[in-house]
């Protein structure tokens, strides 16, 4: 009964590429994925019954199922990211990399015979609406049928996806969990394997990944191909493949802007994607068109144009509530798969940050009983849910529109508890591509006193497909092609005051924010020139509804000279890792904030300007 690939395609190059991959793996099985709801019914039945998944309280989350890792399994794997181009300076200083004939050689003996036992899915997608000329198509051969049925969520997949590929190229993206059954063996509910390798071979648009079968590890989509390799496409297309969020503001009087915005993993791109405007803002409508990924390229008009190429939220779980993301929250009621949250008594969901009171009893994402008098987490600290886009309330009329959207700024934040205010407008493109090149953010489990800053140039160190130095190159040259280019920001949620508490409220207060930047953009806003960037001053602020004194933005407004010196030393670090090979434009652009720091008082105050 089982369709052969014949009935699915005649594209010579998928038949013999499945054929070649189907006599390395040595699958039990090949099953070609239609994409059909009848076949993710089946998959997610297959597994309810294989243990893998657990159906969820179907009155509670209709349709929705949980999973749980295996506890060595839970998400990115950094380390073990490899991009293998021909030249190890191609991949530069801030990937790993390995010869790429000796990485096939290593990725061939293990994939020799891993999926046996297992069935072999093939699933066509695309990254981007069917059919828009921003959109790329790949197809991902996977062991796991879990990455199945969340690659169905996360892209457009199935048939369809074949008939617009016709004879076309594809990105080739092999998967295995590497975790072959002997004749007889007992599966586990999380087949994985200790040893992963998540590599790209960004010439030949290929993706090997074997291992995990967690997020972006395997859903190869997202990462791999959206970042990692289309970044390659990008440079060499002249277009460009970001870590960003796309958001769409309104105005009362209607008119729209749209702005993409670049947060480093885990600091809020989802939450701000999907804002609600807060008191104050009457009339005004924040609309999503993405949460992770961005496609950018320039239109015939000059400006810019972004697609969303998911399909999709791959989102954290552990912090989302009625209070920090109410429109998250009535995406998930339907429909969504959850990886390591908690399973409550009555069959729903829980999660740490959750509203209301924890349950009384629940079983963690380990599967072991919990009360909230347990020591350990309910749900792990990179639980996520996967969630159809298309059922998010906020979502932009445009978000499958397949020219994109316009951009008119692009923002970048990290997360800061010192030095860097609230926000501040770049000075022009290249001054703003060196403030995204110079982010920086701390990890996420707060050390005591002065955490360790990683930088992270634009949100893309862990995905940037090839060398950062030339990555930056591109971002140069990007504005210079364009008549329109977007205004740069940068924004800082996170800063603490002496007890270590946040200064700035955030979430839909951060509205305020993307209210003064729409300002910018349509040339309404009164900006101050600081070291750093034009600031706003209070005044141009919309403060209505929120109750928040001049004083305390002040503080959060000031440039500390000594703090600003030291944090541009610190730059040259990250500078010198590249040699010649960094465009000499952003150590001239270091070399004025040392000038402008140089110039300004110990303590620079905006209040006095
Ligand atoms: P990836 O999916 O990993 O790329 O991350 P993301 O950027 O989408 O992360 P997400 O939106 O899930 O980030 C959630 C974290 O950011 C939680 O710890 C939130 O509490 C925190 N966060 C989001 N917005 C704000 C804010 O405005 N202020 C503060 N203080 N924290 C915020
Ligand atoms: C991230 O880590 O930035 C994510 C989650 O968006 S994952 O897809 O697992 O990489
Ligand atoms: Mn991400």
């Amino acid at each position: 009964m089982t369709a052969s690939g014949e009935d699915f395609t005649n594209n010579a190059k998928l038949l013999a590429w499945v054929d070649e991959a189907a006599g390395l793996c040595k699958p039990d099985r090949i099953h070609w994925c239609d994409g059909s709801q009848e076949e993710y019914d089946r998959l997610c039945q297959e597994m309810v019954e294989s243990g893998t998944f657990i159906k969820l309280n179907e009155q509670k989350r209709p349709q929705s199922y949980l999973a749980r890792s295996d506890p060595g399994d839970v998400a990115r794997v950094e380390d073990r990211t490899f991009i293998c181009s021909e030249k190890a300076e191609d991949a530069g200083p801030t990937n790993n990399w390995a010869e790429p004939a000796d990485m096939k050689r290593t990725l061939k003996g293990l994939f020799d015979g891993c999926m046996r036992g297992r069935t072999l899915y093939v699933c066509p997608f695309s990254m981007g609406p069917l059919g828009s000329p921003i959109s790329h198509i790949g197809v991902q051969i996977t062991d796991s049928a879990y990455a199945a049925v969340n690659m169905r969520i996360m892209t457009r997949m199935g048939k369809k996806v074949l008939e617009v590929l016709g004879d076309g190229d594809f990105v080739r993206c092999l998967h295995s969990i590497g975790a072959p059954l002997q004749p007889g063996q007992k599966d586990v509910p999380w087949p994985c394997n200790k040893n992963k390798y998540i590599v790209h071979f960004p010439e030949q648009r290929a993706i090997w990944s074997f291992g995990s079968g967690y997020g972006g590890n395997a859903l190869l989509g997202k990462k791999c191909f959206a970042l990692r390799i289309a970044s390659a496409m990008a440079r060499d297309e002249g277009w460009m493949a970001e870590h960003m969020l796309v958001l769409g503001l309104e105005s009362p009087d209607g008119e729209k802007t749209y702005i993409a915005a670049a947060f480093p993993s885990a600091c809020g791109k989802t939450n701000l994607a999907m804002l609600i405007p807060p008191a104050g803002f009457d009339g005004w409508k924040v609309s999503t068109v993405g949460d992770d990924i961005a496609w950018i390229k320039p239109g015939a008009d000059g400006r810019l144009y972004a697609i969303n190429p998911e399909a999709g939220y791959f989102g954290v779980a552990p912090g989302t509530s009625m209070t920090s993301n109410p429109t998250a929250l009535r995406t998930l009621t339907r429909n969504c798969l959850y990886t390591n949250v908690a399973l409550t008594d009555d069959g729903d969901v829980w999660w740490e940050g959750l509203d209301g009171d924890p349950p009384a009893h629940a079983i963690d994402w380990r599967g072991d009983d919990w009360t909230p008098e347990s020591d350990g987490l309910a749900a792990h600290p990179n639980s996520r849910f996967t969630a159809p886009a298309g059922q998010c309330p906020s979502i932009d009329p445009a978000w499958e529109d397949p020219q994109g959207v316009p951009i008119s700024a692009f923002i970048f934040g990290g997360r800061l508890s010192t030095t860097f205010p609230l926000a501040f407008q770049s000075f022009d493109w290249r001054h703003g591509v060196y403030l995204a090149a110079t982010m920086g953010s701390e990890a996420t489990a707060a050390a005591v006193g002065q955490a360790a800053i990683r930088r992270d140039p634009m949100a893309m160190l862990p995905f940037c497909g090839y060398n950062m130095a030339d990555y930056w190159r591109h971002w140069l040259e990007m504005g210079s092609l364009i008549t329109q280019p977007p205004l740069i920001f940068r924004v800082n949620w996170f800063r603490k005051n002496e007890n270590g508490k946040f200064i700035w409220p955030g979430f839909g207060e951060n509205m305020r924010v993307l209210k003064w930047i729409v300002d910018c953009v349509h040339n309404r806003a009164r900006r101050v020139e600081s070291p750093f960037g034009f600031m706003p001053r209070h005044q141009d602020l919309n403060w209505r509804g929120l109750d928040y004194d001049a004083k305390t933005f002040y503080h959060l407004m000031t440039v500390d000279r000594q703090a600003g010196m030291a944090e541009a030393d610190d730059q040259k670090k990250l500078f010198e890792r590249f040699g010649s090979r960094l465009p000499k434009e952003l150590e001239v652009q270091r070399q004025r904030l040392i000038e402008r720091l140089d110039r300004a008082p110990a303590v620079w105050e905006l209040e006095r300007q």
